[in-house]
């Protein structure tokens, strides 16, 4: 039985330092510790020596066992730190390479000049609202005083979502006068800028989806002065103090009168040049005093309140801001040509 143990010592250590895993080395441990296994075995076999025998084998297989259990934690151990120093070395991180560098976005140059237009009308005490975008024809056209037959209702011009021309894209930012005033009373003082749909074919000037900013303001004792000193004020802090402004009898039906505010060429200064089109002035937004009709429809009194209201293109107020020449530049979002701003 010695000799028995002996070897179960003998092949059980050649066996460890062959493992290499540690699922390998749990079967080696079962194979000769197990309940079943060969050391258990020879044990089991005890009860056939004698009683001088059986405290020497009992010694020795106490040794043996503590021998191999020795032998297997250390090569446990051993195979846990191999493990670790491997996953060290294929996770290591090169600190000193140089990072990805990711492109930073900016606001579109559009937007920037919304803003400083915000900014300028916020400091004139004005209040800056948004709001929907798919109108009834009541609010875009009938409410405005635009009436049917108006050219703008057609069909051709204009994106109607029902067959009786009663739902549609706003086509202006205007109906947003009548929404103001129906839940504010006043004094009103409102900037809404927002987007606004039009069948047209997309060109250097045009496009089916544009960005308009209404303006309103509606108190007691307001009259046509405030309209152009307001105006002309917004002009200077955003193209600089030496604009020159011009006010032109026009037309609109939801204003009365109406007019059409031009700055004078940024470029040459009145002379005429490819910029103005050898006008010398630009055009730059339509403008009136609110229509009577309008304010009554809005449950205002005519005879105690008056205002004036405003509405132009924000594309084309920011393609003269920074002096571009093409529409679509604004839309297609080409990042060579938004990285300039
Ligand atoms: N809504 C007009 C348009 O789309 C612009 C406009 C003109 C708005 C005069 C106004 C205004 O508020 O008073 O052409």
């Amino acid at each position: 039985m010695k000799e028995k143990l002996e070897l179960v010592r003998k092949e059980a250590l050649a066996a460890l330092a062959e493992v290499s895993a540690s699922d390998a080395l749990e079967a080696l441990r079962v194979k000769y510790l197990g309940k079943k296994g060969e050391l258990t075995a020879v044990l089991k076999q005890m009860g056939k020596l004698s009683a001088e025998e059986r405290p020497v084998i009992g010694q020795l297989a106490n040794e043996v066992r503590a021998k191999l259990e020795a032998a297997i934690e250390s090569r446990a151990q051993q195979l846990a730190n191999e493990a670790m120093a491997a996953r060290l070395l294929s996770e290591t991180v090169d600190v000193t390479i140089p990072g990805e560098t990711r492109k930073l976005g900016s606001q579109h140059p559009m937007y920037q000049v919304l803003d400083e237009l915000k900014d300028i009308f916020i400091g004139m005490g004005f209040e800056v609202v948004e709001d929907r975008e798919v109108e009834l024809a009541a609010y875009n056209f009938d409410r405005l005083n635009e009436k049917e037959g108006h050219p703008a209702r057609e069909w051709t011009d204009t994106f109607y979502f029902t067959e009786d021309s009663s739902i549609l894209l706003r086509t202006q930012t205007s109906p947003m006068q009548i929404h103001v005033m129906e839940r504010q009373k006043p004094p009103i003082r409102m900037v809404a800028p927002g987007r606004v749909y039009r069948k047209d074919e997309v060109d250097a000037t045009h496009s089916p989806m544009f960005h308009q900013v209404e303006g309103m303001v509606i108190d007691k004792g307001i009259t046509m002065a405030d309209l152009k000193g307001t105006l002309s004020e917004v002009a200077r802090q955003l193209y600089g103090e030496d604009t020159v402004t011009r006010f032109r009898p026009h037309h609109f039906p939801f204003t009365e009168p109406s007019c059409e505010m031009d700055i004078q060429c940024y470029k040459c200064h009145g002379a005429g040049c490819p910029t103005c089109k050898g006008e010398g002035w630009i055009e730059l937004l339509g403008a009136g005093m609110v229509h009577p009709t309008v304010l009554e429809g809005c449950g205002i009194d005519p005879d105690v309140y008056s205002g004036w209201a405003f509405g132009f293109g924000l594309e084309r107020l920011a393609l003269a801001y920074f002096k571009i020449s093409d529409l679509r530049l604004i839309f297609e979002n080409d990042v060579r040509f938004l990285e300039q701003f």
